[in-house]
């Protein structure tokens, strides 16, 4: 025997939870799964940076109370290169912002929000595959903690259960996607120190790319460019200080006690297609982008909040303009995501073995930006993110 839903959401991240947040506001019912514990979920430390846009739907919605308080408004960052650091005000720009919140945050309060509302959210089950995807009564197979397993029939089917996702097979088949890989990695530490600087810093140097974020007033993140194949237990904890503080040399870094690690590998990856029959793919599912620019959350958002007004067409009203236009539609920001994250990537890092002649022209990239009013404005623009369609 299936039980069924509306929708079937496999992925309890930003993307599976905030579209049954959506879906619940339009009176559409789903049921969420995902195979991780809910402590996992909220503990795991991920993103930082979110779009203007994506604190609007938070807070519009109600899913999220805390980034008003808790969050931290940032109106730009500095670009560092040749011992000096540039600002670009976002504000003065395009009047608008990001916050800095840590995604687990808001996983925090987007489970508490669906939890008090009666979400149907199930901890540790996960999907084992979809079927029938291409008729109007998808399934998902999925096996309990116990090891028992059921089955979920849907109007609908979405995948947003992350790069590893299990619903994408059903989607992609043989079609696959885009990749494209950088030589290198981000070395990731999380430090109990002040911030060095009240805004984010990138910064370009000889010895390569940092970037110097936040968490809170009394936790930093900060990156530093690598090589992917670094065990992170290779460097001592002076060791780490002295390659970040070496890559920002206009700022005397605060340091403090080091409590967390890790090696990012830069991966780009773009599915050919987001859906197939009533099987959806969104966020890291779909497309994965190298972190430089923070796109990775915000994306996840976009794809959600145009998947449901898609699926709000299609189940209340009988129209599915929308849910078939919604590949392409979502293709067309994801792209300019990628776009941006890779010139960002670009103008940033050293590429292993680059000439002078290619370190001086980067130098002269970063210039035309921070020289040129309307530079600094296209940087300003795709960063604090574009338009959100759908709502
Ligand atoms: C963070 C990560 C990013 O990729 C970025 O561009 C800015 C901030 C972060 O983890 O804080």
């Amino acid at each position: 025997m299936a039980e069924r839903t509306r929708v079937a959401i496999v992925g309890a991240g930003p993307a599976g939870l905030l579209l049954s947040h959506l879906l619940d506001e339009a009176g559409i019912e789903s049921i969420v799964i995902d195979s991780r514990t809910r402590e996992q979920i909220e503990t795991t430390i991920r993103a930082g940076i979110l779009e203007q846009g994506t604190v609007e739907v938070l807070t519009e919605t109600g899913a999220s109370e805390r980034v008003n308080t808790i969050g931290d408004k940032h109106s730009g960052i500095y670009l560092g290169f040749d011992d000096e650091l540039h600002h670009i005000d976002f504000g003065a720009l395009v009047g608008r912002n990001v916050w800095l919140y840590p995604q687990h945050e808001v996983l925090v309060d987007l489970i508490a929000a669906r939890l008090a509302a009666g979400q149907d959210l199930r901890f540790g089950v996960t999907a084992e595959r979809v079927e029938d995807a291409e008729t109007e009564r998808p399934r998902v197979v999925v096996r309990d903690a116990e090891g028992r397993e059921s089955v979920i029939e849907a109007d609908v089917v979405v995948g947003a259960d992350g790069s590893r996702s299990v619903v994408k097979k059903a989607v992609t088949g043989s079609h696959g996607g885009f990749f494209h890989e950088c030589p290198f990695a981000w070395f990731g530490i999380l430090t109990e120190a002040p911030p060095s600087k009240d805004e984010l810093i990138y910064s370009n140097s000889p010895d390569g790319f940092a970037l110097i974020s936040q968490r809170s007033p009394e936790v930093q993140r900060m990156y530093f460019q690598c090589d992917p194949e670094t065990d992170p237990s290779s460097y001592s904890e002076a060791q780490l200080w002295d390659e970040l503080q070496r890559r920002t040399p206009a700022t005397e870094l605060k340091e403090g006690p080091i409590f967390q690690r890790d090696v990012l590998k830069f991966r780009s990856f773009v599915a050919h297609r987001m859906q197939a029959g009533r099987a959806v793919i969104v966020g890291d599912a779909a497309h994965t982008v190298p972190p430089t620019g923070a796109k990775g959350m915000n994306l996840a958002v976009a794809d959600v909040v145009l998947l449901d007004r898609a699926i709000r067409d299609l189940l209340l009203r009988g129209d599915a303009t929308h849910f078939e236009s919604f590949t392409d539609e979502a293709l067309r920001r994801t792209w300019k995501a990628q776009q941006f994250s890779w010139w960002m990537t670009s103008m940033l890092h050293q590429q292993p073995g680059a000439s002078d002649f290619e370190r001086h022209r980067q130098i002269a990239e970063l210039r035309t930006v921070t020289d040129s009013e309307a530079g600094r404005r296209y940087l300003a623009e795709a960063y604090t993110g574009w338009p959100l369609l759908g709502r």
